[in-house]
């Protein structure tokens, strides 16, 4: 474990979904050296043991949960795993997502309920069902994943940009209706992150879309874990409703886009 984290999380439990690979990796990484025990959550049960056998190897409390978040009869068992196993949630982050990239006439009416399912449906399922456990904490915090994607055109992917505009949307006023139950709702924006799913967008379909990587380099999920590990934190207590951008800057640039750039 690192020294250097604080223990903001001592004593809490965190849900992270998609915690088998990429930023959920990075984020179920960082809480658990935080001092969080750790429900780490993924469709392939393979990735999730790796990501709970990391946590404990280095000291720290998970356990692995198979499931898909789009689906209420898994979510249910999760939530409840996780709560039982661990003892309570005080911790929830909505990271899995999809993304198919591709011209909106050349989508399918599957990629685009998949996408809807998996990055917005399951937020309904994962925050109806841990709203118990996370209002008995006193101190509950959700974290979405959105995308820079939200708030400026990226590359063809009008189902994805929809979903993530719904994720700060979702974020805002979930924020408003539970700051009754102290519980607060905030949400992080990456721009382009290290990962297998930043991996589908190649350095030219990046530089087509004007990106420019005023920092020197693509974001890693470690960059994204810091952001969510301080919104979940009591260090964030006055936060909520709010989406942090966490693009290195790929969202300043200007340049104008052509729609044969698409
Ligand atoms: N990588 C980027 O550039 C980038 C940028 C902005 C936002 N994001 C967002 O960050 C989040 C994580 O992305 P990533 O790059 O780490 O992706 P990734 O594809 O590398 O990892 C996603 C993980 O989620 C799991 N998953 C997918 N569908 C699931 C389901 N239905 N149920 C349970 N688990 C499921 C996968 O098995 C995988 O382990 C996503 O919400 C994504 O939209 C990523």
């Amino acid at each position: 474990m690192s020294g250097a984290d604080p223990r903001d999380f001592d004593g809490r439990v965190a849900f992270v979904t998609g915690a088998g690979a990429g930023i959920g990796q990075g984020i179920a990484l960082r809480l658990a050296r935080g001092g969080a025990a750790v429900a780490c959550v993924d469709l392939d049960p393979g990735s999730a043991q790796r990501t709970a056998h990391e946590i404990g190897a280095a000291g720290g409390r998970a356990v692995a949960l198979a499931g898909d978040v789009s689906v209420e009869a898994d979510v249910t068992r999760l939530v409840e795993q996780a709560g039982d196993s661990l003892g309570g949630l005080d911790v929830l982050v909505n990271n899995a997502g999809v993304l198919y990239v591709g011209r909106f006439e050349d989508s399918t009416l599957e990629e685009w309920d998949r996408t809807f399912d998996v990055n917005l449906r399951a937020l309904f399922l994962t925050c109806r069902a841990a709203l118990p456990r996370l209002r008995a904490s006193g101190a509950g915090a959700i974290v979405n994943i959105a995308s820079m994607a939200a708030f400026r055109y990226t590359v063809p992917h009008v189902a994805y940009a929809s979903t993530k505009g719904g994720v700060v949307a979702f974020t805002r006023d979930l924020a408003f209706e539970l700051a009754v139950d102290r519980i607060r709702v905030n949400a992080v924006a990456p721009g382009p992150i290290a990962t297998n799913m930043g991996s589908s967008l190649s350095a030219s379909d990046l530089e087509k879309a004007g990106f420019r990587f005023v920092l020197g380099r693509i974001g890693q999920p470690a960059d994204v874990a810091e952001a969510v590990a301080f919104l979940a934190s009591e260090r964030a207590s006055y936060v909520t409703g709010a989406t942090l951008p966490v693009t290195g800057g790929a969202d300043l640039a200007t340049r104008a886009l052509r729609p044969e750039d698409a």
